[in-house]
């Protein structure tokens, strides 16, 4: 896929430019390191119906069942590295350029990367919680042979400690992303289809409060026309270097 260059050097400017620039990701800027996206043709919800596999009545209802498909996923994540996608944002982050990453990921490969500034959304598949009685773990305590995972306490089944559909979203989590969203005059929305909500919202509000909305994505998106500033198409792991390297290249 050829990338376009002009709209790489636009971007780099408006990054230099930028006073307080935000990331809001989602499953694409991870696709790049073997982790499925959720929608699309190799989507996991082609694979597993989300209303029956990542509900959180499915998972009272019958958690064996949902850890079919938890227990792939955390194979995966367990596995995977940050890819140059990822890297790139922690190189903004360590020039001064980047404020923070909002992320719909629950893969930690963000952190891993190096940002130091995560605003995880939708949770996080590194802790395990009980949803009985509260007791918290990290899933490294677990190995697959013993998914799906019992509570040390009261021998439930743990759930991962991540947003299911019917769940609300951690409060800290929604204050600090509607408060960036509000400050920042910038966001790079990279690698999200952006129609689940309330993550969705963050653009829009971002765009309201008059920030500059660049997408970063294989393909159009709802973002494109009309939030977004300008679309930037291509695999996020060959598009944010660019962009870095265009920054170097400004402030050196
Ligand atoms: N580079 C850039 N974009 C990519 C890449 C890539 N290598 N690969 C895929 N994409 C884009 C796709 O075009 C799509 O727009 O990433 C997006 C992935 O969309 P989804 O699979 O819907 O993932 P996401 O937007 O993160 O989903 C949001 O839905 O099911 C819930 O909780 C789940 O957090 C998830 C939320």
């Amino acid at each position: 896929m050829i990338v376009d260059q002009s709209l790489i050097e636009q971007a780099a400017q408006d990054i230099v430019n930028s006073k307080k620039s935000i990331a809001f990701t989602g499953s694409g800027i991870s696709e790049e390191s073997g982790i499925p996206t959720f929608r699309g043709g190799q989507g996991l919800w082609e694979k597993y119906d989300p209303m029956e596999y990542a509900h959180i009545q499915s998972f009272i209802k019958n958690p064996e069942k949902v850890w079919e498909m938890l227990a792939e996923m955390a194979e995966i994540i367990s596995k995977a590295k940050p890819n140059p996608a990822h890297i790139a944002l922690a190189e903004l982050e360590n020039m001064g350029l980047l404020e923070a990453v909002i992320t719909q990921n629950v893969d930690g490969l963000h952190q891993m990367a190096g940002n130091k500034h995560v605003v995880e959304f939708h949770g996080s598949n590194q802790w395990l919680v009980c949803i009985k009685c509260g007791f918290r773990t990290e899933i490294k305590n677990y190995s697959p042979n013993d998914f799906p995972p019992k509570c040390e306490r009261c021998l439930s089944i743990l759930k991962p400690d991540v947003v299911f559909f019917g769940e609300a979203i951690p409060y800290n989590a929604q204050v600090k992303s509607m408060y960036l969203a509000k400050v920042s005059d910038l966001v790079l929305v990279i690698g999200t289809s952006a129609v689940v909500y309330p993550a969705a919202q963050i653009p829009i509000t971002a765009k309201e409060y008059g920030a500059k909305i660049i997408e970063i994505n294989k393909e159009k998106t709802s973002l494109s026309d009309g939030i977004a500033s300008y679309s930037i198409e291509g695999p996020a792991g060959e598009v944010m270097p660019h962009i870095v390297e265009a920054v170097r290249r400004l402030i050196s």
